[in-house]
Formats: C-alpha cells, structure tokens, sequence
C-alpha cells in the first residue's frame, strides 16, 4: 500500500528544510503489506482521508524512527475511510462492510508507528463512528463530506467535545446565556469549539490575529477578538467583560498572561481550561497554576489542562452533534491536499497559522 513513513532522523520544519525525515510515497518508500487478518473488535478501513495537528509534529520530532519499538513508522492521528473488513467480534448491526467512520487512533498506536497516512489501517471499532450521511442542522440537505467529516471526527473535535465536558455543565439547558472565550478559535479545535459551544446557546467571544481567522471565528457563530488590533489582548477582555465576566475560558493557543489577569474577566466561579501545555509538554503550567497555592502567587482561578485519549465516549459525542444540528460544518484550511504534498500540508501546520483543520486526501 502507499503509506507515508519516517525513514530518516533530524526533523526540521521550515520551508528550506522541509521535514527531512519523511519519503515521499514513491515506489521506493512505498510499504508492501500482505492484508492483515482481521482479529477481535478491529475493522481494516480504506482510508480516504487524513487530518494533521500540532501533536503529529512533536512525535515526528521527539521520537525518531530508528527507536528499536518503531520500524518505517506511519505518522497521523486522524481519519475516514470505509470499512473493508470485520473482526469476528464486531457487532454487525454497529458496523459493516462498505460503512464510512471516522476517528482518531491512540496516542500507543502512533508512537509505535502506525498512523493513518496508509491507504489502509486496522482499527478498533472503538475508537471510530459511522460518518453521518446529512448535516442534521440543515434537515438534511447536505451532504457531511469526509473531508469535512475527518478533523470533526478527530483529535481536534474529541478535544473540543473533551473541554465542554470538563465544564460541568449539565444540560444543554444550563448553556443558555453562558459567556465564553475561546482563545485561538480561528484553528482546528477552537473553530469546533466555537460551533459546539454557540449551538448549545452559549454566548461566544473567539480570539484570532487575522482577516481570514475573523471571518472563520463569525462563520462559527463567535463575536470576534482581535489580538493584534487590541494590543495586550488582557487590558481589552478587561475592557469588554470587567462588568460583566466570561464563566469560561478555553485556551487552546497557551497564554499564560490570559490565566494570569483572568480575575479581571473570569468569573470567581468560572474555569479556565487550557490544552496547550507549552515547551514543557504542560508540567509548567500545571505545578504554576493548579498545584502551587494561591498564597505563593496562584492566580484565584481554576485551572484545567486537559489530556485528550480518544475513544468511543467522545468520537460518538461528534457523531451525536452533528446528528443534532450543534455542529454545522468541519472547517478545512484552504484546499484538501493531495497524499504527496503531505510535506507542504505539514509546513503549513507547522506555521501555526492554519485555519481549520489541514486534510489529506489518501485514497478513493
Ligand atoms: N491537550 C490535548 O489533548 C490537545 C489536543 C489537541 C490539540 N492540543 C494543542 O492545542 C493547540 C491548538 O491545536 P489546534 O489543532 O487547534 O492547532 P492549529 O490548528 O495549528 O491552530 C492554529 C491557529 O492558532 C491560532 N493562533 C496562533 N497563535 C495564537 C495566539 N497567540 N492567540 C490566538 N490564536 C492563535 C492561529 O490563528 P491566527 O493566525 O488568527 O492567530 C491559527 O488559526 C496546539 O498547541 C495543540 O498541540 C492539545
């Protein structure tokens, strides 16, 4: 099969080096595989797309692929693909041969090596759902594409599911009214988290420094933030919301300072919650403004910083928002790339300036 695969250390990322590491899927680089036998609860899919995120670029540059538990490791979490293939323990009124689903792989999977940049992949029924065929906020008009469908499906829309969840909100009644921030919305989880959090009835504020990220954050239903416009972005969410304060911030860009001057904007009560852990992989973060006592400088706010593992209780959450109509798009940056551009489609993640999500189009 054709499959990306990292056949070389010393990643970097830049447009003069593009990431060294991986070959390009020639003939030459091209992993032949006998089809595997299809044990237990898995599916073997046909994949036809993939979506990247930053998390992908820290495994390629963290673990090279001459670690002896990673031979011609396959980068990529995401995918959507057709299911060609069933386990003997599948339930079959759950999923058959010729459904399409989506979902994101285990973090175990990829560090080992298999990711889903192949043209095909064995994966546990688990961690996948059936690709709603018609947008339910649109009666059913509109077709969910699977370029669309994938980066909802994947890691960025399980951590958009995973964050709303951590909120404790107990009903979609209880999000009437409620005022958030999502910091970095213009990029693959805050352009969902936008959609989930206004569809739900929230109020949402979404930061972006750009044109193109302002008209992304209004499309998802937020009021926009700009914070090369509002210079520092804190003294203007003090500005905004001193009288009346946010009861949730969601970072998913990683300000310190927006935790730090929070009392100015957050609610007593409120909850800020971050997945962006920094360089320090979020040990910093985590001792700074959760362990350390407000008597040592802790800003008097609570803090989150969340760890998504995907699997079957947020991949079916997906499933169940679009079905209802709280999610109404998946936003794809600029064009879908083709699997031999894939080095590009990482440049420009890299850049930190992709709005929505980055997709490859593996197969057919
Ligand atoms: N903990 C977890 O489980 C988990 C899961 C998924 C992702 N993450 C992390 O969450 C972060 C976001 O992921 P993603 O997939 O959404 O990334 P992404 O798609 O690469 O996000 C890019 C977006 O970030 C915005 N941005 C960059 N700097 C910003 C700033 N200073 N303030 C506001 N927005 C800014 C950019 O908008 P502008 O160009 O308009 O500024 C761009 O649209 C990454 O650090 C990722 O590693 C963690």
């Amino acid at each position: 099969m054709r499959a990306w695969t990292l056949t070389s250390a010393g990643l970097t990322l830049s447009p003069s080096h593009p990431l060294p590491g991986s070959a390009p899927p020639t003939a030459s680089s091209a992993t032949t595989q006998s089809q595997p036998t299809i044990t237990g609860n898995n599916l073997l899919l046909k994949i036809t797309h993939a979506a990247l995120n930053p998390v992908d670029l820290h495994i390629l540059r963290l673990f090279p692929h001459w670690l002896p538990f990673r031979r011609n490791p396959t980068p990529g979490f995401d995918f959507c693909g057709r299911v060609i293939g069933a386990g003997p323990d599948v339930d079959a009124n759950e999923f058959t041969v010729s459904d399409v689903v989506c979902g994101a792989l285990g973090a175990g999977d990829v560090f080992w090596g298999k990711g889903s940049l192949a043209e095909y992949l064995l994966v546990s029924s688990s961690l996948v759902a059936k690709k709603p065929k018609t947008w339910g906020g649109l009666n059913g008009r509109n077709e969910v594409s699977g370029e669309e469908a994938v980066g909802l499906f994947g890691i960025a829309g399980q951590t958009a599911v995973l964050m709303v969840q951590t909120t404790g909100v107990a009903s979609d009644a209880d999000w009437k009214g409620k005022r958030c921030l999502v910091n970095g919305a213009s990029g693959g989880v805050g352009s969902i988290l936008t959609q989930i959090l206004k569809g739900k009835g929230a109020e949402v504020w979404g930061t972006t420094g750009s044109a193109e990220g302002e008209e992304l954050v209004t499309q998802c239903g937020g009021k926009v933030v700009n914070y090369k416009d509002h210079h520092p972005v804190t003294a203007h969410l003090a500005e905004l919301f001193g009288e009346d304060k946010l009861d949730f911030i969601f970072d998913c860009a990683g300000s310190q300072d927006m935790f730090s001057q929070s009392p100015a904007y957050l609610k007593k009560e409120g909850k800020f919650i971050s997945i962006a852990g920094g360089p320090s992989q979020g040990v910093v973060p985590y001792v700074k403004n959760k362990l350390r006592p407000v008597w040592l400088g802790r800003t008097p706010r609570e803090f989150e910083l969340l760890l998504l593992i995907p699997g079957k209780k947020t991949v079916r959450e997906v499933g169940r928002l679009v079905e209802e109509g709280v999610l109404e798009r998946g936003l794809v940056d600029g064009a879908v790339w083709e699997m031999e551009e894939l080095v590009k489609a990482y440049e420009r993640l890299g850049s930190g300036r992709a709005k929505g999500k980055v997709v490859i189009r593996v197969g057919k």
